[in-house]
């Protein structure tokens, strides 16, 4: 979107705007259906009149909308239409996969898919801007906001941001954006300290530029609409108020014109970053760095006259964003059709419908795609004409856990829970389910029910984890385990004898004992997958739907690995398992308990015939990496191949390995496929001391495989030779 330009429409409001209408369109208030902040002092919709107010977030429904756009287009001076601001972040109506989850599913179609149905049925409920795709690399599994991410990854992120993106900001019937994408939060949120929300990032320019910066940058080349700065200082500098990431890079080298709109209350909490005196300094250090629109926080409008009194800024950039949000609503074609997407007259909301059956099948598709098998022994899965499957765990029914956080408009009475699904699919199995114990304490831990439940059972299928409101926005955890209780319950089905699957629910990779990963016979990660989850999981479990999903974030084996990844750089006494003096830990293993990229399938697959197209490459050459895949195992499947480098000698330390590519691979029984990535020699470049892209003559390292584990790789070399 380009919206610094001219627009004689624009123009001309602006030059009959009062002070008060100026900022108003500049500041965004929620009207709360959902909380996503401290509450204001204020009722939002009593203000729309005076042009207080210039844009809504948290509230949707045509009905709801109508009325508040109604209300800015026939009764306030100027008739400016609102625009109305969501977190559709996995799903508005029907519930796709959190984040973390889907992004393991590796498929760019699938990411881009979901966000386009979230964009349809949002922009059927009158909303216009989704404060999604999140993508701060998180490596902390304490931090609650993991569950949104894409995971570890920079270039998973990145590329999750844009088929996000393209989804969300698909055209409608009329050639206009669905729903505008505003990718957040920028950046470096998944660094802070300790886990801790809201926590400092002290980070290197060099960890901005190759982890956190690239997912940003690859939004803004795919055409994001709208960036949101994040709540964090980075390295001291607040990141509301970062003029030279915001103005001088974003805006400036990166060449993004579209809005940049603060994160809830920011503007305002700038003063508790130490950083602002008051309101008026605090809105002053937001818009001159670049901030287009204030929400929820009152510092422009109330700080902003007395900053441009003292001096702190100057009309024109009040104009500037103002400008850039009417021309915002311009390009959303909100000015000739103020009522577009809120057609929709029905007493309720548009999507107060029974969800459409495409969008139950994709919300399915979507969590078949991102529960990851991470154990499966002796091959006990999938199951087998089971006569009797005992389903225990606060999550085995939980229709509104398992939509996870953020789940905006989805409704547990649309979900399908796992006991609801194991039913349906096994329908001549008697399915039997206990709860069994709460999410948290031990008070209504009820293990005779368990025991009475699982007597007899072929096999036990427990899911435990987390509720909805145990990951996500202020919910970091020191523990994040399993808790006590639902461990009891975890015994006594171990104890029972009858092999035990556990499926694992939550919102980031949970600390699991090391009795309960042994003594379960399979294991999967369910994240909380959704809507369909249930059915989804029940498919995989009968083999209906063979398992592909693969981990997009390092699973740790315990807390005090954390934070934990894959691309780590090797030090100068690398882990050697046989040397005491190297880099690891004396009370735990250095490896974690799955790594980047591990998942299982039904089948098996092998790699052959790793080869090169050339064995030496120039600075502005390209070298074909191929591998031949074979499903060499029992049913058909579809396997993800990625392809990492490793420099071994630089003028820096680089990690031990990078993430280039990844692709998935479908293939029947006995089927063999090449599997090829053609690699730029520029883009194995890296940063030098000065900042600068440089690479450097000598070995290159390719590995390609199943995941970031040394033993699901293989490797080739090539020659850098820039003669
Ligand atoms: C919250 C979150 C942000 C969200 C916004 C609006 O505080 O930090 O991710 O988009 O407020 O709900």
């Amino acid at each position: 979107m380009k919206l610094s330009g001219k627009s004689a429409r624009s123009d001309a409001l602006i030059g009959r705007m009062n002070l008060s209408e100026k900022l108003g369109q500049i500041s965004m208030l929620a009207d709360g259906l959902v909380e996503t902040g401290p509450p204001g002092p204020h009722n939002p919709f009593n203000m729309i009149v005076d042009g207080r107010v210039g844009s809504l977030l948290n509230v949707w429904g045509a009905h709801l909308v109508r009325e508040a756009q109604r209300k800015a287009v026939e009764e306030s001076r100027l008739g400016v239409p609102l625009f109305f601001g969501l977190d559709v972040v996995h799903g508005h109506k029907s519930i796709h996969p959190v984040p973390i989850g889907e992004a393991g599913s590796f498929d760019r179609q699938l990411w881009e898919a979901t966000a386009r149905d979230s964009a349809i049925e949002a922009m059927a409920d009158g909303v216009h801007m989704t404060f999604a795709p999140m993508i701060d690399v998180a490596r902390d599994p304490r931090w609650g906001r993991i569950v949104e991410t894409a995971g570890e990854d920079p270039l998973v992120n990145a590329e999750f941001g844009r088929a996000r993106v393209r989804g969300y900001q698909a055209p409608d019937a009329q050639g206009l954006m669905r729903l505008a994408a505003c990718a957040k939060h920028f950046c470096a949120y998944g660094a802070v300290l300790s886990g801790r929300d809201y926590a400092e990032a002290d980070i290197s320019w060099r960890a901005l530029e190759e982890i956190y910066l690239p997912p940003f940058r690859a939004c803004v080349d795919e055409g994001v609409a709208a960036i949101m700065p994040a709540f964090v200082d980075v390295a001291g500098v607040a990141m509301t108020a970062h003029k030279r990431l915001l103005r001088d890079m974003l805006r400036a080298r990166w060449r993004f014109d579209g809005l940049i709109v603060s994160d809830y209350n920011a503007i305002a909490e700038l003063i508790n970053h130490g950083v602002a005196a008051d309101l008026a300094e605090a809105a002053a250090l937001a818009l001159n760095a670049g901030v287009d629109i204030d929400m929820m926080s009152d510092a422009y409008f109330n700080g902003l006259p007395i900053a441009l009194a003292r001096g702190l800024v100057s009309m024109d950039d009040v104009d500037m964003a103002v400008r850039r949000v009417l021309n915002f609503k311009e390009q959303l074609g909100l000015f000739d059709d103020p009522y577009r997407n809120m057609a929709h007259k029905t007493a309720k909301s548009a999507t107060s419908k029974p969800l459409a059956p495409e969008r139950r099948a994709l919300s399915r598709q979507a969590a078949q795609s991102s529960i990851v098998l991470l154990k499966n022994a002796d091959g006990f899965l999938p199951l087998k004409a089971p006569r009797m499957l005992a389903v225990l765990g606060p999550l085995a029914d939980s229709p509104n856990d398992q939509l996870g956080p953020w789940a905006s408009a989805g409704a547990g009475e649309d979900a399908v829970t796992f006991v609801a699904g194991l039913r349906e699919t096994f329908a001549q199995t008697d399915v039997r389910y206990a709860k069994g114990a709460p999410f948290e304490g031990r008070d209504e831990v009820d293990l005779e029910a368990a025991r009475k439940t699982l007597a007899g059972a072929d096999a036990i299928i427990l899911c435990i984890g987390e509720s909805r409101l145990m990951s996500g926005e202020a919910v970091s955890r020191t523990r994040p385990e399993v808790p006590e209780g639902q461990l009891e319950l975890a015994r006594t089905a171990l104890e029972s004898g009858a092999p035990v699957i556990l499926a694992i629910n939550s919102g980031r990779p949970l600390i699991l004992p090391d009795w309960l990963v042994e003594g379960a016979q399979a294991i999967l990660a369910a994240w909380h997958a959704g809507t369909e989850a249930g059915p989804a999981l029940a498919q995989i479990l009968s083999g209906a739907c063979n398992p592909s999903a693969r981990l997009a974030i390092t699973w740790p084996r315990v807390t005090g690995q954390a934070p934990i990844f894959y691309g780590i750089r090797p030090t100068g006494r690398p882990h050697d398992p046989q040397n005491g003096w190297s880099t690891g830990f004396s009370d735990a293993p250095f490896d974690p308990r799955w790594s980047f990229g591990q998942g299982l399938s039904y089948t098996r697959f092998t790699r052959a015939n790793l080869r090169v197209d050339r064995d030496t490459l120039g600075l502005d050459d390209l070298v074909s990496v191929s591998v031949d895949v074979t499903n060499a195992g029992v049913c058909d499947g579809v396997e993800t191949v990625f392809l990492f480098s490793r420099d071994p000698v630089a003028q820096v330390t680089r990690p031990m390995l990078e993430l280039h590519d990844f692709t998935k691979v479908a293939l029947r029984q006995g089927e063999t496929r090449t599997v090829v990535f053609v690699v730029k020699a520029r883009d194995l470049c890296y940063l030098d001391e000065d900042r600068k892209p440089r690479l450097d003559d000598g070995a290159m390292q390719f590995h390609i495989g199943a995941s970031a584990r040394p033993a699901d790789l293989d490797r080739i070399d090539v020659t850098i030779a820039q003669g």
